[in-house]
């Protein structure tokens, strides 16, 4: 008998169920004997040992399921050795669920810093297998991570809206696009949009380059301008603060977020009507796209069978169009930024796309 403990943690996205199905589809189709534990609410549930017995039947459905059938939350990693809202040593508590319901191994869909901690449970000895979930698509070790292809669908949709809109009325628009610390999501809902700007806390901005690209739009005839902002975008001004002088300057923010500011930017030295529209957590919502129900399925069958040969401690990911396990010593505290010189913005900018540097 395999007990299994699964568990979805940090924001959610697109396909969290599909990958789930495929890791229970795989261990049912090759006759394994199971006792499913999904812990409710990420790590939390581990914590605090609540969970729901689960069946290979409920798992029937989930294909096309946006959201987690587990709920999902956000335990920080940078507060992982601090008590919880009760006073529970986290780590400790985790480890006496793990062992407690004597299972097997625990899966965990997660992103960035839900990878550290299912790293930090590896080195405290339990058996992790771990799936790449999030929509920034910035997980070290794997080309791609499911939900990301979901909320590009979402991001181009809210451009491609934005376009008719724009051109109507002659304005300058800004999309907001999610993404804190990389510019995936919004390098690629910029270009299938047919953003004219895009910018990403990987390439920090100059006003004034942005400010020339509207303006040779105008003098070229276009009525209006599409910017897909990231909502890391940063300013070459700001890309040069501390993280210190940085979080000062955010403490007296008198915007909303870095689009907000653009736009004031622009509006003032130009005198041209700026709006700004926000999908938000839209991107994370509704159902999974075709390729993100056919890559969480792979990635939950790859997960299947590494728990079938009992080899833990990898996360499952893709590289060079194969699947792969890559340690997860190895994924652990790393971020896949776009690189700069990556093919992908110099054809961008081969379209004339102004990344403002
Ligand atoms: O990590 C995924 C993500 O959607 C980011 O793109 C975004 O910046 C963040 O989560 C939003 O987090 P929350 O749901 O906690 O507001």
């Amino acid at each position: 008998m395999l007990r299994i403990g699964m568990l979805t943690s940090g924001g959610d996205c697109q396909a969290l169920n599909a990958a789930m199905r495929g890791v229970v589809k795989c261990l049912d189709a090759s006759g394994t004997e199971m006792e499913i534990y999904g812990f409710l609410n990420g790590y939390k549930g581990l914590i605090n040992s609540n969970f729901k017995m689960l069946t290979p039947r409920d798992f029937s459905g989930l294909l096309t399921r946006g959201g987690t059938i587990l709920g999902s939350s956000r335990v920080p990693f940078k507060t992982i050795h601090e008590p919880d809202e009760n006073g529970k040593d986290k780590v400790a508590s985790m480890k006496q669920t793990y062992y407690k319901l004597q299972l097997d191994v625990l899966v965990v869909l997660g992103g960035n810093g839900s990878q550290k901690t299912a790293n930090l449970l590896r080195e405290e000895g339990l058996n992790i297998i771990s799936l790449p979930k999030t929509i920034d698509n910035d997980l070290w070790g794997t080309d791609m991570t499911f939900g990301f292809q979901s909320a590009v669908d979402v991001a181009t949709n809210a451009i491609d809206c934005i376009h008719t809109t724009a051109d109507s009325h002659g304005r300058v628009f800004i999309v907001e696009v999610m993404g804190h610390k990389v510019g995936w999501l919004t390098l690629n809902a910029g270009i299938a949009g047919g953003a004219d700007i895009i910018l990403i806390p990987e390439i920090p901005y100059d006003i004034d380059k942005v400010i020339e690209a509207i303006e040779k739009r105008a003098k070229n005839g276009s009525r209006f301008t599409i910017l897909a902002v990231a909502e890391g975008a940063k300013s070459k001004e700001d890309a040069k603060l501390s993280k210190k002088e940085y979080k000062k300057k955010l403490s007296n923010y008198p915007f909303p977020s870095v689009s907000y500011e653009i736009a004031d930017q622009i509006q003032k030295k130009t005198g041209r009507e700026v709006r700004v529209t926000v999908p938000g957590h839209m991107q994370r919502g509704g159902v999974p796209d075709p390729y993100d129900r056919v890559f969480a399925s792979r990635v939950g069958v790859e997960a299947g069978q590494l728990i079938l040969k009992k080899e833990y401690g990898y996360m499952i990911a893709y590289k060079n169009r194969e699947m792969v396990k890559v340690p997860l010593k190895d994924v652990a505290g790393k971020l896949k930024e776009l690189p700069k010189d990556a093919s992908i913005i110099k054809e961008a900018k081969m379209l004339g796309i102004c990344f403002g540097d």
